[in-house]
């Protein structure tokens, strides 16, 4: 097994890397704007940004800034991605993975994927919303691409939408950029190709990072306007960018991507088990809800939950 393989949707296959994947809402949003100067290291473009537009990604790339993307799925949790500046929000097809307990994102039907977008959308204030298409719901033709584009736009209030792409698919997301939709072409390791790649395994190795470049110049060419590039090697990424005008965003991708994005689950650690090598973990959130769950519980059993304080007098 070559480093790096694991997946980060959460399905872990034998011998190759886990997955990296593993207001339509319940009250009123509130103004949670995030104040990106009070934590931003040093002066940045984005402390003037309020809503995230595809044209700030592109002048991340020009001004040389950086820029974080996260999944998501749901409102509240993209309430918090949002207040605390998080630039993008996927709600990605991994959503398979970590919302309905799939083992693969290629189940994920649109009728799914679509409400999911919805209630992101009704979080965020200032991030972009991009959402995934999922298989089979693009490949069949460009007009196709267009249709389920168009529904992710009207019925998902996304801003944005995200297609993993070979060179035959290339006719498919200049219709949709033609349609006034903006795209980001994911290229690299495909999850929906997991079958076609022969597993989950690191891209662009040897000759193969010539075949990325092109992949990525003809994406650029028929109007993406970004990249997303997964489990490649950083030197075939680093050519990536700096061969491309688009901004580009990596996932185990080096760091030479105008942004990085990870899944969040694996980073702030909901998930247990082996993770891709190339997450960092910034928190035990299974840690925490496992001893707040075991709290709650003993304080039921013992009769010590509720205390007169919850309890309603008549
Ligand atoms: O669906 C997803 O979560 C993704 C990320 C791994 C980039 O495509």
């Amino acid at each position: 097994m070559t480093q790096s393989e694991h997946h980060p949707t959460g399905a872990h296959p034998l011998g190759e890397e886990p997955g990296p994947y593993g207001t339509g809402a319940t009250g009123q949003a509130t103004d949670q704007r995030a104040d990106v100067s009070s934590f931003s290291p040093q002066a940045s473009m984005w402390d003037a940004v309020r809503k995230v537009r595809t044209r700030h990604l592109a002048q991340a790339k020009a001004t040389g800034e950086k820029f974080a993307m996260l999944t998501c799925y749901d409102f509240l949790t993209a309430q918090v991605f949002d207040a605390a500046g998080i630039e993008v929000l996927l709600v990605g097809d991994s959503a398979g993975n970590n919302v309905l307990g799939h083992t693969s994102t290629l189940n994920i039907t649109v009728d799914q994927l679509i409400p999911l977008t919805a209630a992101v959308a009704a979080g965020a204030q200032r991030s972009l919303v991009l959402a995934d298409l999922p298989f089979g719901s693009y490949q069949l033709s460009p007009e196709q691409a267009v249709a389920t584009a168009v529904r992710f736009m009207k019925e998902g209030n996304a801003h944005a939408v995200k297609m993993e792409v070979h060179a035959g698919l290339t006719d498919h997301v200049r219709a949709v950029v033609n349609a006034g939709i903006p795209v980001v072409a994911h290229i690299g390791f495909t999850p929906q190709s997991e079958h076609a790649l022969g597993g989950f395994r690191v891209q662009g190795r040897g000759s193969a990072a010539a075949d990325l470049l092109d992949v990525a110049l003809a994406m650029e060419a028929a109007g993406a306007f970004c990249l997303l590039l997964e489990m490649t090697t950083a030197e075939s990424a680093a050519a990536v960018e700096s061969a491309v005008s688009i901004p580009t965003v990596g996932i185990g991708a080096g760091g030479s991507t105008t942004g990085q994005v990870l899944v969040w689950q694996d980073a702030f650690g909901l998930r247990r088990g082996k993770l891709p090598r190339f997450v960092k973990q910034y928190a035990d959130l299974y840690g925490t809800l496992h001893e707040a769950a075991v709290a709650f519980r003993t304080d039921v059993c013992s009769g010590t939950y509720p205390a007169p304080e919850h309890t309603f007098e008549s």
